[in-house]
């Protein structure tokens, strides 16, 4: 949520910071700005997207070795000129950007208020940028020794960049639940939220953690406490190419990484999925087997697409391990009163392994004892370090606001998760192992084939791109599908949709539909066919529209629905990492025809770092 990215060193700042602000453009598009500094301390900032910004700026002499700069996603204050970061501090010294959210700012704010400070933004960043500048010209100390001073009464989440009018080349930092890469060139550094702006300048990174303070010029990186002792940078190397985090020919990010996940789910099956052996190598799972068999219980804890995967999880865990699972919102969960014993063990998913909700949920069950296990995508995020063991899910950078490949890759890992445990406890004999192995790894090929002609989905999406409503309807494995694709389909097309159990639907839903109610079964073949196929039966009853989504060969559905869609076939329990394909392409395809701006819609982020 914001993307920041600052730097220090020979070049001319403004080119580097605005490439970087496009790259991290999908954490957040209400406003950017930027903040640099040659003679004079100048801050220039626009509401809307970074190309607003850019053409405020043409001509412009933005002379500048130093710089800092934001893409906002608003939390305190709409979306304004004035709410855009960088934020200047009343005695014009300090220049700030801050991802996260003070909660304390009020409180601040009041005692600033009756010191005689004005307030020019709703902002949050603004009360904690004159806290801090209140606090320099008090106590006549450093900037870094006020932000120590000022951050040890903060309540909440940041990453804060500080230029200051009076160190041409010195930039402070400091983070607590937000991510702050550092970027180690020769003679100059390089800050952002995430990797991506830094890339093409230099693979050795340092992330910086939490309650830590780093004092960046252009030939030295100091990291500190805020007990004000030295630490000393590990420097890591990227593993990441330019070419992954550029769009590689499609109109948009979210079709490439669509089109990208026969690779990617092979990606994420290679190296663990042995079928000549029969077996499953996954070190994280291995580490921890004795406590993962022994299990009362697993709690999944995710958020959006990656709490989908979850419930795809739920029914994999409980089917091939017999070990009973809970699915939790980490929002809620961080907050009740959860009973946690030391048997459980915790699954985090999240694509971003920065989403604030999970990351606070498993600290909260770490507390109490539980193993936390990551199915992360970004290597080296928040929660990735806070938890105990994990797999990665290998995607690489989903950089399109909707998640696409990210949850398959999830669904990959845990369905080998779950057929890994299922053998070591023995809930599932050889022979049906054997099978689910084979029919995992014949997955890559069938997204392939299923990807290879999409122009039945594009001809739906484009009858069907007008109506008001959506009903998506699936039973079991197929349920959390039915939920995904009323997601996609609301995140991109701002088309109202909803996700039900098949079966559910009579229960309420169903008064919903008329004749002009298109309504997507994900109905491919599995235990629960013939039910689904009386569910279609109840929908047309009513005139509703159904589009259906069917295994190949299926005779039965296509006489009944409008329109058809086939995936190739699959056993159930790997069924979802095909059914899903089409609600991605249909969510995508409606949101291209109605001119929508599909890889950042409206209001969204990518890494929700705020609560
Ligand atoms: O990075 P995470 O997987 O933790 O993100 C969780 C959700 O914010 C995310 O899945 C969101 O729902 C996406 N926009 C869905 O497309």
């Amino acid at each position: 949520m914001c993307g920041i990215v600052a730097y220090v060193g020979g070049r001319q700042a403004y080119p580097v910071i605005l490439k970087g602000l496009k790259r991290l453009e999908y954490r957040g598009y209400d406003s950017s700005g930027v903040a640099l500094l040659d003679e004079e301390l100048a801050v220039y900032k626009k509401k809307g997207k970074v190309a607003a910004l850019e053409d405020s700026l043409v001509g412009k002499a933005l002379q500048s070795r130093i710089g800092i700069g934001h893409t906002r996603w608003a939390t305190h204050g709409e979306p304004s000129d004035r709410n855009a970061h960088p934020h200047l501090s009343a005695s014009g010294k300090l220049a700030m950007i801050h991802n996260g959210i003070i909660e304390n700012y009020a409180q601040l704010k009041q005692e600033l208020l009756k010191k005689g400070y004005v307030f020019h933004s709703d902002t949050d960043t603004e009360v904690l940028l004159n806290f801090i500048d209140d606090i320099r010209e008090n106590n006549h100390c450093s900037v870094e020794e006020a932000v120590r001073i000022a951050l040890k009464r903060v309540v909440g989440a940041y990453v804060i960049v500080i230029l200051d009018r009076d160190h041409p080349d010195t930039l402070i930092a400091a983070r607590k639940g937000s991510p702050l890469v550092i970027g180690i060139g020769k003679g100059e550094h390089f800050l952002a939220s995430d990797a991506s702006p830094i890339i093409e300048y230099t693979k050795e990174v340092v992330y910086i953690n939490d309650y830590e303070l780093a004092i960046i010029r252009p030939d030295e990186l100091i990291l500190k406490n805020l007990g004000n002792e030295t630490i000393t940078p590990y420097v890591q190397k990227l593993d990441l190419e330019l070419a992954a985090i550029e769009k590689g020919g499609f109109d948009h990010f979210m079709i490439k990484e669509i089109f990208e996940q026969p690779h990617t789910i092979f990606d994420c099956l290679r190296g663990r999925l042995e079928l000549e052996q029969g077996r499953i190598r996954m070190k994280g799972v291995e580490e921890h087997m004795d406590r993962l068999m022994k299990a009362d219980r697993i709690i999944i804890v995710a958020c959006g697409t990656s709490w989908h995967a979850g419930l795809v999880a739920e029914y994999l865990f409980e089917e091939l391990c017999r070990i009973p699972v809970e699915v939790e919102y980490a929002s809620e969960f961080r907050y009740r009163n959860p009973v946690i014993r030391p048997g459980d063990v915790i699954i985090a998913i999240s694509q971003s392994g920065e989403t604030a909700d999970t990351l606070v949920a498993i600290e909260k069950a770490k507390e109490q004892g539980a193993l936390i296990f990551g199915v992360l995508n970004v290597v080296g995020s928040s929660i990735a370090r806070a938890s105990h063991a994990g797999a990665y899910t290998h995607a690489g950078p989903e950089i399109g606001v909707a998640s696409t490949k990210a949850f398959t890759a999830q669904l990959a890992v845990l369905t080998m998760m779950a057929i890994k445990l299922g053998m070591e406890k023995g809930s599932i004999d050889a022979v049906r192992a054997r099978h689910l192995l084979s029919e995992l790894a014949e997955i890559p090929e069938k997204v392939r084939q299923l990807l290879e002609n999409t122009e039945d989905i594009k001809r739906i999406a484009l009858k069907y791109s007008k109506a008001r409503d959506f009903l998506y309807l699936g039973r079991g494995y197929n349920f959390p599908v039915a939920l995904e694709g009323a997601l996609k389909l609301k995140e991109i097309s701002y088309i109202h949709a909803e996700g039900y159990p098949a079966a559910e639907m009579k229960h309420g839903p169903i008064a919903l539909v008329d004749d002009q109610l298109p309504v997507v079964f994900i109905a491919t073949r599995d235990a629960y066919h013939e039910k689904i196929i009386s569910n279609i039966q109840e929908i047309k009853a009513r005139r509703g529209k159904v589009i259906a989504v069917v295994s190949e060969g299926d005779m039965v559905i296509p006489q009944m629905a409008d329109d058809v869609i086939f995936v190739p076939s699959a056993d159930e329990v790997v069924a979802p990492l095909l059914s899903v394909i089409p609600m991605q392409l249909l969510a995508y395809h409606i949101g291209v025809e109605l001119g929508l701006d599909v890889d950042k819609p409206r209001n969204l982020a990518k890494s929700v770092t705020v609560e």
